[in-house]
């Protein structure tokens, strides 16, 4: 008998919903939520009244896709854990109430060992035990995935993550929210090691990133004399603008350099401690086509075995979660009605 989810993402902004049967994914909608660009970042509150419009037709659009009736469902998935909490709610009782009328099982999923299993959606799949890069808008992680239904964290940021370094420096730069997709496109035409960022002195598999948005802020404010503080280099709001304005694909490019370099020296770290060669990529940061070429051509200098899920899998979407409920489905790791949402989660 064939296995088929349904399964509902609505962690932050992205309201989404999937089908997949037996591990192949039928269909994967995702209404992007664009009211939060005016604001600079997500407003939960929009979020979540945003996700109440979205949920009813994305849900509907990814059965007709799919061309699966409520009755040939197995089971429901949903994003538990981590995320806004508002936004959580939307989609978990929203799940809840489906599962409930059609009497079909919940299961339950953690929003970052979805996007890790994201990497077995497609045909070329990794062999376990495999080491994953995740890195997104909340999380920056190495995680070790011995199986679809257990892996740990061996490398987290202790400040902020990947995809906010992206967006912070962005911001600096004048750019609107998020800026990680733009720094992308002006990085294409640039330099990037005409400016010189620090890379953190940090122990371990652990990342760090406030250090480099710290330097990023300096060397605007003294126009790219230093980035260091000093005084005597202090720029005028417009000496700033102007030198933002002159030199932007090649400051894209260095920042975006120093991101990737931080992020991929720690996977050498990581693959040489656990003689693990098949390394993947994952999160919505995993979008960024340096960070993609760096990580392929870094797999052929030291013989991994790469993989990147395909552009729709790498952002928030419910295929990670239909997958990921599949093989919870297979383990028979399902959920209860009592289950809530939860902002923040352990693993
Ligand atoms: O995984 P995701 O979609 O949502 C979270 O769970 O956080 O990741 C969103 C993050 C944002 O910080 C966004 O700027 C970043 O991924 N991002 C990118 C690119 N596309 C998305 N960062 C750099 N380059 C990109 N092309
Ligand atoms: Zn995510």
């Amino acid at each position: 008998m064939p296995v088929t989810i349904l399964a509902i993402e609505s962690s932050c902004d992205e309201t989404s919903a999937a089908v997949c049967r037996d591990g192949k994914i039928l269909s994967n909608f995702i209404a992007n939520q664009t009211v939060h660009e005016q604001y600079g970042g997500v407003v939960p509150e929009l979020a979540s009244r945003a996700h109440m419009q979205h949920i009813l037709p994305v849900v509907d659009a990814a059965l007709k896709k799919a061309d699966i009736t409520l009755d040939e469902i197995d089971a429901i998935a949903f994003t538990q854990s981590p995320g806004l909490i508002g936004s959580l709610l939307v989609g978990s009782q929203f799940a809840k109430s489906l599962s409930l009328a059609l009497g079909k099982p919940l299961i339950a999923v953690h929003h970052m060992q979805a996007h890790v299993l994201a990497n077995l959606i497609d045909e070329h799949k990794p062999s376990f035990p495999f080491l994953c890069l995740t890195v997104s808008g909340g999380h920056t992680q190495i995680v070790l995935c011995e199986s679809p239904v257990n892996m740990k964290v061996i490398g987290e940021t202790i400040d902020d993550a990947a995809g906010e370094a992206f967006d912070k420096s962005a911001k600096l730069l004048g750019l609107p929210y998020p800026g990680g997709p733009l720094i992308d496109k002006y990085a294409k035409e640039g330099n990037p090691k005409r400016f010189s960022f620090p890379e953190p002195r940090i122990e371990g598999l652990n990342f760090s990133f406030s250090g480099l948005k710290t330097s990023i802020l300096y060397f605007l404010q003294n126009a790219g004399k230093s980035n260091l503080y000093k005084e005597e280099f202090a720029a005028t709001e417009e000496e700033k603008k102007q030198f933002i304005e002159e030199n932007l694909p090649d400051i894209c490019a260095s920042i975006q350099h120093r991101i990737i370099t931080i992020l991929l020296n720690k996977v050498k770290k990581a693959a040489a401690e656990t003689g693990i060669h098949d390394i993947c990529l994952a999160g919505g940061v995993s979008a960024n086509s340096g960070l993609r070429a760096a990580f392929t051509e870094a797999g052929k200098k030291y013989n991994w075995n790469t993989f990147i899920p395909t552009f729709q899998y790498c952002t928030d979407n419910a295929g990670m979660i239909a997958i990921t409920g599949y093989y919870k489905y297979l383990a028979g790791q399902f959920a209860d009605l009592s289950v809530s949402a939860a902002a923040r989660a352990t693993w």
